[in-house]
């Protein structure tokens, strides 16, 4: 098949294309290149010896993101195409409104017009807020805690008043919970900008003296040791997991919803002392204060995936980490560290 993947310079997109070029699927990307680089396709081809014909388009703009369908026929689109990052989706919630929401809506009045309507879309754990309980299910209800959240929780509500208008569409919605690691070859990986926010990136850059310790984010959470559990999923195994969604759209099956976790939490404590082992040596930390909006514990119960997508998470938190640091050792200053 070929699937137009938005986003896929991004980090988990380009992992995703190289699962797609494993299963035989011809890629197509768009991304405009905001919160990556060109570099990551080159290294993409390179790892899979295959070619992806890539567009420097904005999704908003469908004029382009026309030429893209006229162009080429599209079976289906992987949209990973957003902002990501929270605390900004606070002090600017327009500008991620603007890029997820109205970016969205863009891609799906293209995909319309043009009688394209598969698509797998990119969610998040976010959506349940702060659960009752765990592990999450995906009839657990939702809630969002910040802009960022509430553009996935608004996505999935017009992905699925599209699909009861017209029930011609397929739809996979994937929430993903953690996602770390980096392919083995450590050619691709997670590059942020600036000082990272999330948790394995930090540590990444504590390990490679980037930055000086890790501040862990609360000590008295409801937690085996205080610290917040989360379940990381290595991008490998999300990666794959959305070649499994693709054969539920093949089967022309409606809307469904899935979660993309390993069904294990792991402690910020736990995570930190798995990468040490990792990389060979003792990482600073100290105990601040709990970052505002954060939760005690989230992660998935995967089994509805496991069962209609026959996709399972396989690697466990020491192959995260090692391929976190080999990413992050063989590429101090992510793409930007060179050839
Ligand atoms: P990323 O920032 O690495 O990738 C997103 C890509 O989309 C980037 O390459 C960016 O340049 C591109 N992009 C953004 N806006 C665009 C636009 N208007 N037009 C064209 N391209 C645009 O993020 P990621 O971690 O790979 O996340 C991919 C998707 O998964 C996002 O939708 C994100 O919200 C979702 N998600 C990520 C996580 C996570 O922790 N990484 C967790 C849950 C869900
Ligand atoms: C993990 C744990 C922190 C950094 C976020 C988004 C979510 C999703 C994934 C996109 C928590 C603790 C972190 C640090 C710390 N993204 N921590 N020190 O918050 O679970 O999820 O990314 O959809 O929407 O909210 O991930 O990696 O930021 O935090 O102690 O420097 O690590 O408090 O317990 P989170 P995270």
């Amino acid at each position: 098949m070929t699937i137009l993947v938005t986003g896929g310079a991004g980090y988990i997109g380009s992992h995703t294309i190289i699962e797609l070029h494993k299963a035989n699927h011809n890629v197509i990307v768009v991304d405009n290149l905001s919160n990556s680089s060109k570099e990551s396709i080159k290294r993409v081809e390179e790892i899979s010896g295959k070619s992806v014909k890539f567009y420097e388009y904005n999704i908003l703009d469908q004029n382009k993101l026309k030429e893209v369908f006229k162009e080429n026929k599209i079976d289906t689109v992987i949209h990973f195409a957003a902002f990501k990052a929270v605390g900004e989706s606070v002090s600017k919630p327009l500008k991620y409104y603007h890029n997820n929401i109205a970016g969205t809506v863009s891609l799906l009045e293209v995909m319309s017009e043009f009688h394209v309507k598969n698509i797998i879309f990119s969610s998040s754990a976010t959506v349940y807020g702060d659960p009752v309980s765990v592990p999450i299910d995906e009839s657990f209800s939702l809630s969002v805690t910040n802009p960022y959240g509430r553009t996935k929780l608004m996505m999935e509500e017009i992905l699925g008043d599209v699909f009861r208008a017209d029930n011609s569409w397929n739809i996979v919605i994937l929430r993903y919970f953690n996602p770390v690691g980096a392919h083995k070859s450590g050619r691709i990986g997670e590059d942020p900008n600036g000082i990272p926010n999330n948790l394995m990136p930090y540590i990444s850059q504590v390990a490679v003296g980037k930055q000086k310790e890790l501040s862990i984010f609360g000590d008295d959470y409801p937690t085996v040791d205080g610290t917040g559990v989360r379940d990381y999923i290595h991008v490998v195994d999300l990666a794959y997991g959305h070649v499994m969604a693709l054969k539920k759209i093949e089967d022309r099956s409606g809307l469904n919803i899935y979660n993309l976790g390993t069904g294990k939490g792991y402690s910020v404590l736990e995570t930190l002392h798995a990468f040490e082992l990792a990389c060979g040596k003792k990482l600073n930390y100290k105990i601040s204060d709990r970052r505002a909006g954060d939760i005690a514990s989230c992660y998935a119960l995967p089994n509805k995936a496991e069962k209609e997508l026959e996709w399972t998470a396989t690697r466990e938190i020491d192959e995260m980490c090692e391929d976190a640091w080999r990413w992050q050792t063989k590429n101090p200053n992510g793409y930007k560290s060179g050839k």
